[in-house]
């Protein structure tokens, strides 16, 4: 652990957090470290399709949209106008972690925010397995649908739940949607929907708890800027995700990278000094699309059981391979990681030889490095693997990096050459304590 978040804040005060790859690296647990030192965390894209986790002094906690700044009692976490909130999530998850008697900061939610409503849901599942349509793979919690309605302008947002005639606008929305999953179903059996009466008896509470905490975000943030604070952004999901720099279509629909940074802040890419791309020691993905690396072995296996790759949202097992140096450079770049932090290698523990992907053999051309994330290109590749030396010991109880193995410092070396970003950090555990910082 950095004491008081320091290791972050000696050079920047304003950081984005994101993730180099495919979600799922420890973001959580690099946020809620970094937070230590912020004045305001900002949660940027996404919604409750992310899933972070936070181990630290208090516990352990399932963090969906809540930021992970909130374990730091001197920080204000805020739900930027770029993220889409379930309301009746957003309480629970809050209540949830209330009710454990953890002290807390304040948590602010933009007026602007989009909310995902149950027919979201719905409508995002009857895609997913409807034949006509591409199936991403989705986490089903509507996250499509959602950002496809702010972008067509019929959305509700945050502030629409205090306007007076809600209720009312709420129920001729839901007769149209009901409507229009009818038409999606196409004579197939229509997923259950709760009633509006049911839903709007549920938002009630929901409405009620969030209005305190509902805020002109951009202004908070823009005055904080002014003054000097320091301001971290939390990515969901990773830019392998990213709606334009992932491998379309197979992406979510918000922005990981920088654009959702500045979505969801309002402040302009001059104002970031800094991005910390979390990438993992190995590779991960759910839902569908091409990864080169996969392993359908008893390494990959050995990765998903030593790794505990199992989705934090759905408990979908994620598919596992070797390091990815083409995908994850091209993820460094354009996320513009000014540093890396490398997580999960104790992971690696077991192995006694380790594979790194260093370039793709597609038909019979060689490429290592990469433009554009096509998964028509990603589908007909095969890697070209190095192989390293594992070093078979425990390296969780690690805190000074030179206490490493050779063989440890020499994997971290060799991705850092082959990426050409500085690791500045290496995680060994999932606890705030267990970050060796160089
Ligand atoms: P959606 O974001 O639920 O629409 O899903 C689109 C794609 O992004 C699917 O492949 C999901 O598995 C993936 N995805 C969404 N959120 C996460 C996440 O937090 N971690 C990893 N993959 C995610």
């Amino acid at each position: 652990m950095s004491e008081n978040g320091s290791s972050y804040w000696e050079d920047a005060s304003v950081i984005h957090i994101t993730d180099t790859q495919w979600g799922d690296n420890g973001k959580g647990k690099i946020t809620d470290d970094a937070a230590q030192g912020a004045d305001i965390v900002v949660r940027t894209n996404g919604g409750a399709n992310a899933g972070h986790t936070v181990e630290n002094d208090h516990g352990e906690f399932k963090l969906h949209l809540v930021p992970c700044g909130i374990f730091n009692p001197n920080t204000v976490s805020i739900i930027g106008p770029n993220v889409v909130v379930d309301p009746i999530q957003f309480y629970k998850e809050y209540s949830d972690i209330t009710a454990q008697g953890v002290e807390i900061g304040d948590c602010l939610l933009s007026q602007d925010a989009h909310l995902v409503m149950p027919w979201h849901r719905v409508r995002d599942n009857l895609r997913e397995t409807s034949s006509g349509e591409v199936r991403v793979g989705t986490t089903g919690q509507g996250i499509g649908e959602v950002y496809s309605d702010r972008a067509r302008r019929v959305g509700f947002r945050v502030r629409d739940m205090y306007e007076d005639n809600f209720e009312e606008n709420f129920c001729r929305t839901y007769d149209a949607q009901a409507r229009l999953i009818q038409a999606l179903a196409n004579g197939s059996k229509v997923p259950h929907m709760p009633s509006a009466e049911e839903i709007l008896t549920q938002l009630h509470d929901a409405r009620e708890f969030i209005e305190p905490r509902v805020s002109n975000t951009m202004e908070v943030i823009g005055e904080a800027h002014e003054a000097g604070k320091k301001i971290l952004g939390e990515a969901g999901q990773g830019v392998l995700l990213d709606l334009d720099f992932g491998g379309y279509p197979f992406v979510t629909s918000s922005h990981p990278g920088a654009m959702g940074f500045l979505q969801s802040t309002g402040l302009h890419p001059r104002h970031i000094d800094k991005v910390i791309g979390v990438t993992k020691s190995y590779m991960t993905r759910v839902g569908e699309g091409p990864m080169v690396t996969e392993l359908s072995d008893e390494s990959g296996y050995l990765l998903q059981q030593r790794g505990n790759e199992f989705g934090v949202t759905t408990g979908r097992t994620r598919r596992t391979g070797w390091f990815d140096i083409p995908a994850t450079r091209y993820g460094a770049r354009v996320s513009g990681s000014d540093e890396l932090a490398l997580t999960k290698l104790d992971v690696l523990d077991a192995f006694p030889e380790i594979k790194v992907c260093i370039g793709y053999k597609v038909g019979n051309q060689e490429i290592s490095t990469l433009y554009d994330f096509d998964p028509k290109l990603l589908s007909r590749a095969e890697p070209i693997y190095h192989t390293l030396p594992g070093w078979e010991s425990d390296t969780t109880g690690i805190t000074n990096y030179d206490k490493l193995p050779k063989q440890a410092k020499d994997y971290v070396s060799f991705i850092q050459n082959e990426l050409g970003v500085t690791i500045s950090k290496v995680s060994v555990g999932p606890h705030r304590n267990q970050t060796i910082h160089r």
